[in-house]
């Protein structure tokens, strides 16, 4: 008999397909979120699932399922999962490293290039028909050529994003756990390893690409604000909760920088609501992967991870390698 699976949210049709050929599968096309309860209830009997970022897989859930035995999720950063918790229970777990590098690499520098030239608030203010004349000083913003782009975790995403500054002629600084090694920086447009008061202190673009932890949480707060230029711009890519949201409304109206571009935010999808009366911030909703071919790559790794783990063979992104070889 095929083994269960859940799929938590719709996905690509031709993915369930896929899924289908290997699996029972219970799919939720209807993109019902789950309460934690109602996961628990959906799991019984599974033995896999193929899950996004939305549900959270903590100790007191997987206690719960005792048949559970792999948790594909697909997106790259995983901190909904507990990756020890997992190996507790014998639950391997995956994510979907490397398929979204470029494409959030590019999104990075859309956002960025929105919030240093105030593209938004621009057709806002056309779009309301505010536009009656040229004038010499009409949404004045920061230039990225010959600037500096401090990036702040330069994993594969952060070097995607600092590779494509050589075109705008940028210096690159950057901080991370650790240090590139001299053939990874060169790549990365000479990136210069800093601290993080000194990437604060200089960069005139600030762009976050680091996974979130208990250690990155509000790696952003008041006093790091405070130390970054007034021209600055400040750019989130990665998980809401690195920016401590209030502390960065009060820096965006008192001027203290000059913009924020923001994909991600603390509690998403909701959201502080005082961002929607600033007009120096950009805000998209999590979208940073969202291209066609992106979207579909992630979703067939995701699977491709699920069939192989409950088939018996390695998931080529298992998370906790120490359940391979399986005793
Ligand atoms: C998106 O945020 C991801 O982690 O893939």
């Amino acid at each position: 008999m095929k083994p269960a699976i859940l799929v938590t949210r719709a996905v690509f049709p031709e993915i369930l397909q896929l899924l289908s050929q290997h699996f029972q599968v219970e799919s939720n096309q209807e993109d019902v979120i789950f309460s934690p309860p109602e996961l628990v209830t959906k799991l019984q009997g599974k033995q896999g699932v193929f899950t996004t970022a939305s549900a959270r897989f903590n100790a007191e859930l997987l206690q719960q399922l005792p048949d559970l035995k792999m948790i594909a999720q697909m997106a790259v950063g995983y901190d909904n999962i507990d990756v020890a918790a997992c190996s507790a229970h014998r639950v391997m777990a995956s994510n979907t490293p490397d398929v979204l590098n470029e494409t959030t690499a590019d999104f990075g520098w859309a956002l960025l290039m929105a919030t240093a030239r105030r593209i938004t608030e621009a057709e806002h203010w056309l779009r309301a028909g505010q536009w009656k004349k040229w004038s010499y000083n009409g949404f004045l913003g920061a230039d990225l050529h010959g600037s500096t782009l401090g990036v702040i975790g330069m994993g594969r995403i952060g070097q995607a994003i600092a590779r494509r500054s050589m075109g705008f002629d940028m210096k690159v600084v950057y901080h991370n756990r650790s240090r590139l090694d001299p053939e990874q920086e060169a790549r990365a447009n000479k990136a210069r390893y800093v601290s993080k008061d000194e990437l604060l202190r200089t960069a005139d673009h600030v762009v976050l690409v680091l996974p979130y932890s208990a250690a990155s949480h509000h790696t952003i707060g008041a006093d790091e604000l405070a130390m970054m230029k007034p021209t600055a711009t400040l750019v989130n890519l990665a998980r809401g909760g690195i920016v401590d949201d209030v502390a960065l409304i009060a820096a965006l109206r008192a001027k203290t920088i000059a913009a924020a571009g923001l994909d991600v935010f603390e509690n998403e999808p909701k959201f502080h609501p005082d961002f929607l009366s600033l007009e120096n911030v950009v805000l998209t909703p999590h979208i940073a992967s969202a291209s066609e071919a992106t979207r579909r790559a992630m979703a067939g790794c995701a699977a491709a991870n699920l069939i192989a783990a409950l088939g018996g063979e390695r998931p080529p992104n298992l998370l906790n390698p120490e359940l391979w070889p399986k005793s």
